[in-house]
């Protein structure tokens, strides 16, 4: 391994690098190069964190994940396993990303033309998004607060705070309270869900 470069210095599968809080799990088996992860987040097997990523508080990022250097992902968070999130994604707080969903940061890839970091598009998830399963995300979108993207769905547009989406390409179908039991209609009136009587989340935008 590396034998091409023997002064590379690098961390090795499961040290903690240098300034890392104590309270960071990383599991035996992942590869951490970045410090900058907040107290109590844990990090599960083969993930690999790039040493400019930024990770928040009280993570939980799952097995077979890559974090690019560049991309941001704040408190909360859940991160299932084997998704990668690229230079240039920002993810909020409170956000669920299924398992297997995928980024991307350059709309327009050709193997041959060498692109500058200027030149791709950055991607936004909002606060409490969910994002389904196995979902694709065309990167240069926001992805709007407690917004939900079902399972495989192929994300080409802006999603609203609250929206529903599903199916390639994902089509707004209605808008779902952040406790998921209540589902509004596209044309939904003033109301509250009668669930956790949070008013109508349109209304709190
Ligand atoms: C979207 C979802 C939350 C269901 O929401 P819902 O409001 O209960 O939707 P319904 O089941 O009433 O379906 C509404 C319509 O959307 C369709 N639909 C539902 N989920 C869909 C999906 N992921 N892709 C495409 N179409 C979908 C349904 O077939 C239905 O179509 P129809 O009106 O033609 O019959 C759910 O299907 C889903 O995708 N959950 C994500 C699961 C996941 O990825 N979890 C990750 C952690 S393991
Ligand atoms: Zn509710």
């Amino acid at each position: 391994m590396f034998t091409n470069t023997p002064d590379l210095k690098l961390p090795t599968l499961g040290s903690m690098p240098d300034g890392i809080l104590d309270s960071v799990f990383i599991h035996h088996l992942a590869f951490v190069e970045s410090p900058n992860v907040g107290s109590g987040t844990r990090i599960w097997e083969f993930a690999h964190v790039m040493s400019k990523a930024k990770i928040g508080e009280n993570c939980n990022i799952g097995g077979h994940v890559f974090i690019e250097s560049g991309a941001k992902v704040g408190n909360h968070v859940t991160v299932k396993n084997g998704i990668s999130i690229w230079d240039l994604v920002e993810i909020e707080d409170d956000v669920f990303l299924g398992p297997h969903m995928i980024f991307t940061n350059d709309f327009m890839p050709r193997s041959f033309l060498k692109k500058k970091r200027e030149d791709f598009l950055p991607t936004f998830v909002k606060k409490g998004a969910t994002i389904g399963a196995g979902a694709v995300i065309v990167c240069g979108i926001t992805i709007g607060q407690y917004a939900f993207v079902g399972a495989g769905s192929v994300v080409t547009k802006n999603i609203p705070p609250y929206g529903l989406v599903v199916g390639n390409p994902a089509r707004l179908i209605g808008y779902l309270c952040q406790c998921t039991k209540t589902k509004f209609a596209l044309n939904m009136q003033a109301g509250e869900c009668p669930h956790c009587k949070t008013k109508n989340p349109l209304s709190k935008i």
